[in-house]
């Protein structure tokens, strides 16, 4: 970690003071990056995440291009279930499929917790090969999926906008759903220290489902398998979650003992702060459609939001991933904004 040339993230979410606030978007490795679109003519998905050279190349392209303060490994929340022994597409203009979906107690039968090195040692590779193209430029953040939002795709087979299917599969088979979101957990835990052990120097878990979940909810098949991955991977390096539309449990996050939380826009970073508490850094929370405003637009507003966050204790991201339609000059004047400004001391 030493030899990390701009370390501003590893700092914030160590809690210290940084000359500056550090910024990268979720998603930035995609299809908004014509250098991203070029591979994908030519790889299909999972190949793209499955050859290291082809990850590294693209994982590297929003440093290159846009000039984040961090890389995030390219990948899928997906590879997870796919290793455990569920077969993934992802179809053009459709997204993810998985064709044989969990809805009963044989269908556990047919998965697995695997060896993660068997399944997933690609990922490994790649993220070895990355850290040695990085040579320490930024950061390296490693990632998986939320055990709920994975089990959101496993059960109902594909996206959605309100996963009814996986829904009513934890509400009528409670036991099956626990012991697959277990599975779950003990699999990526496995997979985020081997993720550590090739060199990723932080991690995040995306739960882009958790906003689908009351409170209780929430509590009982979301956030009690992330408190286990948390607790398992903290000593080793910092862990940011970022549970979409999960604000009413800001609290309960911060005392996972995650060293950031990441908010969409649909809090306010003053709210945000007060229900989160002081010790956690929070991350977001620019709307990514705004990334479609004119440029001076986004410069003005990024600034409102580095003030309303206070400039301590933040890394400047958006809310959610970046789309494909935002024209790259919008997504560097994005990132320019956050490292021009200057607050009123
Ligand atoms: O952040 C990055 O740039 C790293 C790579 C990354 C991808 N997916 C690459 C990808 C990360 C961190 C993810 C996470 C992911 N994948 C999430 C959680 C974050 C979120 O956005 O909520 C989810 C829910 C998925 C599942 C998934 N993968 C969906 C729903 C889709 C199709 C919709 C879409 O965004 O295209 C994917 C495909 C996918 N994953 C693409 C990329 C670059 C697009 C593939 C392509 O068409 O080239």
């Amino acid at each position: 970690m030493s030899t990390l040339k701009n370390d501003l993230l590893i700092r914030a979410l160590r809690g210290e003071k940084t000359e500056r606030v550090p910024v990268w978007m979720m998603r930035q490795a995609g299809r908004y990056l014509p250098a991203y679109r070029v591979l994908r003519e030519k790889y299909g998905f999972f190949e793209r995440c499955r050859t290291p050279e082809l990850a590294c190349e693209i994982t590297l392209q929003p440093v290159d291009i846009i000039g984040v303060d961090a890389a995030i490994l390219f990948s899928d929340i997906l590879v997870v279930p796919q290793a455990m022994g569920l077969e993934v597409q992802l179809i053009e203009n459709r997204g993810p499929e998985l064709p044989q979906p969990i809805r009963t107690p044989s269908d556990l039968q047919r998965i697995r917790v695997p060896d993660v090195e068997e399944g997933l040692g690609y990922v490994f590779d790649a993220i070895r090969l990355i850290k040695q193209e990085l040579g320490g430029r930024v950061p390296l953040i490693g990632f998986a999926g939320a055990p709920w939002t994975l089990l959101c795709y496993m059960v109902q087979g594909r996206g959605s906008k309100t996963f009814d299917e996986a829904k009513a599969f934890c509400y009528t088979q409670p036991a099956l759903a626990h012991q697959l979101l277990q599975m779950i957990t003990d699999t990526t835990i496995a997979y985020l220290k081997g993720q550590v052990a090739a060199g990723a120097d932080t991690l995040q878990l995306f739960d882009s489902w958790g906003g689908l979940l009351g409170p209780e909810d929430f509590e009982n098949l979301s956030l009690r398998y992330m408190r286990q991955i948390v607790s398992a991977v903290r000593e080793q390096v910092p862990t940011i979650v970022f549970a979409k539309g999960a604000w009413h449990s800001l609290e309960a996050m911060a005392a996972t003992g995650a060293a950031g939380l990441g908010i969409d826009w649909c809090i306010s970073p003053g709210m945000a702060r007060q229900l989160a508490g002081s010790r956690v850094c929070l991350q977001g929370n620019y709307d990514p459609a705004k990334l479609l405003s004119p440029i001076s637009v986004i410069e003005k507003e990024v600034k409102e939001m580095l003030d309303a966050f206070g400039g301590r204790g933040h890394i400047a991201n958006l809310g959610h991933g970046i789309l494909p339609n935002v024209p790259v000059d919008h997504a560097r004047a994005f990132v320019d904004a956050v490292k021009n400004h200057r607050f009123a001391s």
